[in-house]
C-alpha cells in the first residue's frame, strides 16, 4: 500500500502531499511536532544538524511512502525525529523536498542517508521550488516520476 507523509510549516509540502495523495488514490498523514514553535524558533533549531522534536502522526501502513517535508537550514527537527524513530525501517520511500532554493541537493542527499541509516530504502527524490510548485502540479510529471521510481526498483 502506498502512502503520503507530510510535514508542513507554511503549507507548501501539505499542497503537495494532498495533489498527490488525491492523484495517486491514497491515503495521507501528517507530522506534527507536539510544540508550536515560532519561525525564528524553528529558524536556530534547524541549524543543528540531527536534532529531533517530540512530534506526533497517525499509524502508518503503507510499504511505499512518499514524504513530503521542507528544506529548512541544515535540518527540519520534526522530520528528523519522525526518521529517527524508525518509522520508515522496512519501507520505501520517494522523498519530496519543498525549498525556497538555497542548496537543497546536500540536505535531500542527507535526508536520504539518514533514512537508509534507520532502516528505509530511499527509491528517489525530486526537490520542488516554493515559485514552481503549482506549475509542477498541474504536469503529470511527478505523479509519473512517483510511479516509476516504486516500480522500477523493486525488491532490493
Ligand atoms: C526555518 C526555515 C528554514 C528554511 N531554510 C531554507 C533553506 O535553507 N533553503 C531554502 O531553499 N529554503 C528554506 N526555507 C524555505 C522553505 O524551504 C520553503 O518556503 C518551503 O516551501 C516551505 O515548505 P512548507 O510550506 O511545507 O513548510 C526555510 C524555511 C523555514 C521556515
Amino acid at each position: 500500500m502506498r502512502e503520503v507523509i507530510y510535514f508542513s510549516y507554511t503549507g507548501t509540502s501539505e499542497k503537495i502531499a494532498r495533489v498527490i495523495s488525491s492523484h495517486l488514490n491514497c491515503r495521507m498523514g501528517q507530522i506534527k511536532p507536539i510544540r508550536n514553535r515560532s519561525y525564528p524558533e524553528w529558524l536556530i533549531l534547524s541549524f543543528i544538524p540531527g536534532l529531533g522534536v517530540k512530534v506526533v502522526h497517525e499509524g502508518i501502513e503503507g510499504h511505499e511512502i512518499i514524504l513530503c517535508f521542507p528544506k529548512w537550514t541544515f535540518n527540519c527537527p520534526p522530520v528528523t525525529s519522525f526518521i529517527k524513530s524508525g518509522n520508515l525501517k522496512g519501507r520505501r520511500v520517494f522523498m519530496i523536498v519543498a525549498c525556497g532554493g538555497w542548496r537543497p541537493e546536500s540536505y535531500t542527499v542527507r535526508y536520504a542517508g539518514l533514512i537508509e541509516k534507520h532502516g528505509g530504502h530511499v527509491v528517489g527524490w525530486r526537490i520542488v521550488k516554493k515559485k514552481h510548485v503549482d506549475a509542477v502540479l498541474e504536469s503529470n510529471e511527478l505523479f509519473e516520476e512517483v510511479k516509476n521510481a516504486f516500480s522500477t526498483v523493486k525488491g532490493d
